[in-house]
């Protein structure tokens, strides 16, 4: 899939974002190895720890239906500049990623960036299994 159609449908996923608390929508376009997409929003919560990510929602709803092989991610938002993954996010997508895996983001001139998984993410923890 071309990288534009995938910020496209990260961008249109911003309008399920549930954010009355921030008022930043996040929107994420999971893109896996056979093609499929996931999308996924940001959704708060009045006790604010208990938020969900735009990412960890697209990675949870492509997990729960059997998916492990993912290809790339793209992170929009209405920030207006690049929206990179939080740590915790960061931490979530280590532990179902390869060393292949791409994050898309867009900066605020609207020029996408890919970079590997491992420019967000270096010397992570690990627990071989
Ligand atoms: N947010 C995401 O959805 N993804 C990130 O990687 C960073 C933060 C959301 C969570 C919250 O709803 C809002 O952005 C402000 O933190």
């Amino acid at each position: 899939m071309d990288i534009n159609e995938l910020i496209k449908i990260s961008e249109s996923a911003q309008k399920f974002s549930y954010s009355p608390y921030s008022h930043i929508t996040v929107g994420a376009a999971l893109l896996t190895k056979s093609g499929k997409v996931y999308t996924g929003a940001n959704i708060e919560n009045a006790s604010y720890g208990a938020t969900i990510c735009a990412e960890r929602t697209a990675f949870v709803k492509a997990l729960s239906e059997g998916e492990h092989d993912f290809e790339a991610i793209a992170i929009t938002s209405n920030l207006g500049h690049e929206t990179a993954p939080c740590g915790i996010c960061r931490q979530f997508m280590d532990e179902f990623v390869k060393d292949d895996f791409k994050i898309i983001l867009v900066n605020k001139e609207g020029e996408p960036s890919v970079r590997p998984f491992s420019y967000f993410m270096p010397d992570s923890f690990r627990i071989e299994n």
